[in-house]
């Protein structure tokens, strides 16, 4: 499985604003700069995609984007549509209260309503365990009974060796098993194979 090709399709606020289509989509979420932006980039191995920033606060407002992935299996191959919907970051407290309190409230919109969310990835930096915003939106899409999973990102930063303490880190935090976690660096494309065969395990469904 792979992408063939990626393409910017609108940024919306509003419900409204959404693309049409019944193509499964997949979001991907967690705090500012844990690099959202750049996951999305490097699985569709196409830079300058979905907009990235060393500066925390990049993503505004969700962006939707249109991935064609190519299937191959049972000896043939097959052609699928998705979405991917790049959003802001949480827990980042530059911008005012009442920014914030908006920003929460458009995305848990966002979350609450879409009937073709297929995959939530929430994304943690591998270097930290999980902080109390991280802790808080897990248990929210939880409790939503929405399909969240987590992805450890920027693995490039970290020794090999610290890895898995880490991860058992991350896990424990959020109450999940180490195993269910995917890793990933958009820096050295390690782990990109692993979440494309769980995307294509959605596409299949
Ligand atoms: P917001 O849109 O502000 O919420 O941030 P984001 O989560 O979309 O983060 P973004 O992709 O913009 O990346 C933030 C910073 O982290 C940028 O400087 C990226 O180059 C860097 N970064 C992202 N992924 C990786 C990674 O896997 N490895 C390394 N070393 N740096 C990364
Ligand atoms: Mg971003």
């Amino acid at each position: 499985p792979d992408v063939i090709r990626a393409e910017y399709l609108i940024s919306a606020v509003r419900q409204e604003q959404y693309p049409p289509g019944d193509e499964p989509e997949i979001a991907f979420i967690g705090r500012s700069n844990v690099g959202k932006s750049s996951l999305i980039n490097s699985v569709c191995r196409h830079r300058g995609l979905a907009l990235t920033s060393a500066t925390p606060g990049k993503t505004q407002t969700i962006n939707f984007f249109r991935v064609f992935f190519k299937l191959s299996h049972n000896n043939s191959e097959a052609r699928r549509q998705i979405f991917f919907v790049d959003l802001p970051g949480y827990g980042y407290a530059k911008t005012g209260r009442s920014t914030r309190r908006q920003w929460a409230k458009f995305i848990e919109e966002y979350f609450l309503q879409s009937s073709r969310l297929k995959r939530i990835y929430q994304l943690i930096d591998i270097r930290h365990p999980p902080m109390e915003s991280d802790i808080l939106f897990h248990q929210w899409l939880r409790r939503q009974g929405l399909p969240v999973k987590i992805v450890a990102t920027k693995s490039d930063k970290i020794t090999r060796s610290r890895m898995k303490e880490h991860m058992g880190v991350i896990a424990r935090t959020l109450g999940i098993e180490p195993e269910q976690i995917l890793i990933h660096s958009a820096l050295s494309g390690a782990g990109r194979d692993e979440l494309l065969d769980d995307i294509v395990q959605i596409l299949l469904q």
